[in-house]
């Protein structure tokens, strides 16, 4: 059975997944990298060349195609993955009950993000710490409504990576 990790754009998902999967021995896959393995092109050129509706229609597709295709599997999804096209809806299906949301506060989400926004289409212009904690705080009150359909939630700030991987393998014992 496959685990699937959810969560706002920098609270670990891809950190956490990795380290969950060889702790418990099982592959790992992160959507977005198949995506851009699959598509030949960062998320970034997507977003820039094809724009944020494409880029949506893709992920939708290549969600079905790895839920349906990988077993044992940690897989990481987007920040935006469960909130566009009933795609909550197929993870929970699909999942069988094993879809974490890895939930991180606003204050720690900025301060991981502002370093590497570059590389992320949606808060790439955002200039300033402020701008940053204004649009996240806003972000996040929306795609929680998404974020909490899941199975199970793990609050992550202030936790070491290893402490959150034990509460994953306790959780889902
Ligand atoms: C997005 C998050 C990104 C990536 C794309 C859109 C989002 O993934 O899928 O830039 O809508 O939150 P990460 O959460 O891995 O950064």
């Amino acid at each position: 059975m496959n685990i699937v990790l959810i969560g706002y754009m920098g609270s670990g998902k891809s950190l956490v997944g990795r380290c969950l999967s060889e702790t418990i021995g099982s592959e790992y896959l992160d959507l977005d990298d198949y995506i851009e393995a699959e598509e030949k092109k960062t998320i970034k050129n997507i977003f820039e060349e094809k724009g944020e509706v494409y880029f949506r229609k893709k992920e939708h597709f290549y969600l079905k195609k790895v839920l349906g295709a990988f077993e044992n599997t940690v897989i990481s999804l987007g920040g935006g993955t469960p909130c566009f096209s009933g795609n909550i809806e197929i993870i929970n299906k699909l999942a069988e009950g094993r879809s974490i949301y890895l939930q991180t506060g606003v204050d720690e989400l900025v301060e991981r993000l502002f370093g590497e926004k570059n590389k992320r289409p949606l808060i790439a212009h955002l200039d300033t710490k402020e701008a940053l904690q204004d649009f996240i705080r806003k972000h996040l009150f929306e795609r929680s409504f998404y974020y909490n359909q899941a199975a199970y939630k793990i609050i992550t700030d202030k936790k070491a990576l290893n402490d959150i991987v034990a509460e994953i393998q306790a959780i889902l014992k």
